[in-house]
């Protein structure tokens, strides 16, 4: 794992969006994987400003990692809106090729396998973005998920659904408590991922990730097995490592 530091979340979003455009940017039709949540929001400000400067991501096609069942995707919350607002639009990107889970779907289990086969379709995520939960989730990968899951559905967490409660007026009751989501296998074949984690309350998910043992207890602990890993950590994330 390549690990590179900032002073701050501002700072860790710029070297983020920094390596995302050196990887990506030539390439004609890349493939991004890409997160919701408070992590990625610097890196979506510092890659929109390149974007505004001449990066060209019109081209490139997008998978979110993951998405609430049961939420109408017109919901602000729904990862659907929560995309096309954050990515999407800031990015340039083509709506026509961002994809998200179908979390509305009548069959979610059907809507995940179709997920798998539209991101083997575009031959795969050539860089995939993600933060970390403060649990060590990755995606909506709970601890307990196995190194070889894929897209599927899953109940969450009470502690994520607690974390999240800040994007339902802050009332748990409000916010789902199954998702559908990319595999940590899924996850795992991108051919290079990108980690922003920011604030102290992801240290100590931080610090098992790097230095504990992979186990399905730390989701992110996996991405120790993937040879094309760089987290990028602000002080007060890096501060347990
Ligand atoms: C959320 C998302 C994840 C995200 C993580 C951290 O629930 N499903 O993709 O990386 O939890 O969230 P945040 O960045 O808001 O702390």
């Amino acid at each position: 794992m390549r690990i590179l530091l900032s002073p701050d979340a501002a700072g860790a979003g710029e070297i983020a969006a920094a390596i995302i455009a050196s990887s990506v940017g030539d390439r004609p039709a890349p493939v991004l994987g890409v997160a919701t949540g408070s992590s990625p929001q610097p890196l979506y400000r510092a890659l929109a400003d390149r974007v505004q400067a001449g990066l060209d991501l019109s081209r490139a096609a997008a998978f979110a990692l993951d998405e609430y069942v049961g939420l109408p995707v017109d919901h602000p919350e729904s990862y659907h809106a929560v995309i096309a607002r954050e990515v999407t639009g800031p990015l340039g990107l083509d709506p026509a090729r961002v994809h998200v889970p179908e979390g509305a779907a009548a069959d979610p289990a059907a809507a995940a396998a179709r997920y798998e086969a539209a991101i083997a379709a575009a031959a795969g995520v050539d860089l995939q973005i993600l933060g970390i939960g403060a649990n060590g989730h990755i995606g909506f990968n709970e601890p307990g998920s196995a190194v070889d899951s894929r897209t599927r559905v899953v109940d969450l967490a009470p502690r994520t659904v607690a974390d999240n409660s800040r994007f339902f007026d802050g009332d748990a009751g409000l916010v789902p408590t199954r998702a559908l989501t990319q595999g940590i296998g899924t996850i795992l074949d991108a051919r290079e991922i990108v980690l922003i984690a920011w604030g102290e309350s992801k240290a100590d998910a931080v610090a098992r990730a790097v230095e504990g043992p992979q186990t399905a207890e730390l989701p992110a602990s996996f991405l120790q097995r993937h040879d094309r890993v760089t987290l990028v950590l602000d002080a007060a994330a890096a501060s347990r490592l």
